[in-house]
């Protein structure tokens, strides 16, 4: 999937959006048995944002996206297509990217959601650049937003203190001179059990459950070891398709899920963490948004800068994979 042809997909414009609210380790624990010290020294994460009754992962989608199209000076009438990652999307259908697209007054250009759980903002990327790639758009809008708080467990320790909501957004626009230079993608069904959610419309819900039963389950240590595995694998793939070195990297914009699998990655890479964006501080895993805040934060904060090599990269219930190498 490496790029071959002249056509770029280049990132234009980014932005990003946090709900109001802020919930603390200290204030989760006075819900649950946990402290502000364990959640820091194993995760790294100091709060995270909670969306406010009725906001919906559209609505925060929405936000981030009017962001990116003012950085990129893109109008809604110029968009070719709208890619929304999430796995908590507002309805059954219409999809969430068709909500977003009718707050936005985008009527007419494609809109389609992804589900990759929390590899959905690089798997939606990807599907985004190789509509760019092969000439069928010249304009897409990227999402990837969540509101987890409505699937967590908040009297399960081991989940809720992980999780918050939040979105991200990306305008590509297609370039002859740079960007994405190849994405890629992979998953594992078979470990479908370890990070999950048990209930939905075809599988059912569970009418005598609080939330009809809908909540992340999740055996930590086990998705922990995946995922640092996995992602060594596609680092070092990404790399050989493109024939750089890990020392061409100028960044590394990782999912934030941990920032003790995001350290294993750069210890791989041989980066050092001031090469790396972290934000799960601020945040926690909010899973299709977490990329998306990092680059934009990264991008607005003057620290990733033009002609720079960028590598993405997210890991996801699944499981799921990927990651994006592109010259910003
Ligand atoms: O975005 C999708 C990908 N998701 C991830 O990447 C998450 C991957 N997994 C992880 O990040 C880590 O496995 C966790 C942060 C979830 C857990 O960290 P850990 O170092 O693997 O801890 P553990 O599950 O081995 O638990 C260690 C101890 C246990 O107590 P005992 O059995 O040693 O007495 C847990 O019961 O910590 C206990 N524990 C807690 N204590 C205080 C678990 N959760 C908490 C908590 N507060 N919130």
């Amino acid at each position: 999937m490496t790029q071959t042809g002249r056509i770029y997909s280049r990132i234009a414009g980014t932005g990003s959006y946090l709900p109001e609210k802020v919930l603390t380790n200290d204030d989760l624990a006075k819900m649950v048995d946990t402290s502000d010290e364990w959640i820091r020294s194993r995760t790294g994460i100091r709060e995270r944002h909670i969306a406010a009754a009725g906001q919906t992962s559209g609505d925060l989608g929405y936000e981030a996206a009017l962001r990116a199209m003012e950085a990129a000076g893109v109008t809604a009438a110029e968009l070719d297509m709208i890619v929304v990652g999430t796995t908590t999307p507002d309805l059954v259908f219409p999809s969430t990217a068709c909500l977003v697209q009718a707050k936005l007054g985008a009527e007419g250009c494609a809109a389609m959601d992804v589900n990759a759980a929390c590899s959905g903002f690089v798997f939606a990327l990807s599907v985004a650049d190789k509509f760019i790639r092969c000439g069928d758009a010249k304009t897409v809008l990227v999402i990837g937003t969540e509101t987890l708080s409505r699937i967590v467990d908040w009297t399960e320790r081991t989940t809720c203190v992980l999780f918050g909501d939040g979105a991200g957004a990306a305008v590509l626009k297609a370039d002859a001179e740079t960007g994405i230079l190849s994405t890629h993608l992979h998953a594992d069904g078979s470990k479908n059990d370890l990070l999950w959610n048990p209930v939905g419309v075809s599988a059912g819900f569970r009418s005598d459950e609080p939330n009809g039963g809908a909540k992340i389950n999740m055996k930590g240590n086990d998705v922990f070891k995946y995922a640092v595995k996995a992602l060594d694998g596609v680092v070092d793939e990404t790399l050989a398709a493109n024939g750089l070195d890990k020392r061409d990297l100028d960044w590394l914009i990782p999912h934030q899920a941990n920032l003790r699998i995001i350290e294993a990655t750069a210890k791989r890479l041989e980066m050092s963490m001031d090469q790396v964006i972290v934000t799960v501080d601020k945040h926690g895993n909010t899973s299709s948004g977490s990329v998306p805040l990092a680059l934009d934060a990264a991008i607005r904060s003057g620290r990733v800068q033009r002609g720079q090599l960028l590598l993405l990269e997210a890991f996801g219930g699944g499981f799921t994979w990927g990651s994006a190498l592109l010259r910003y």
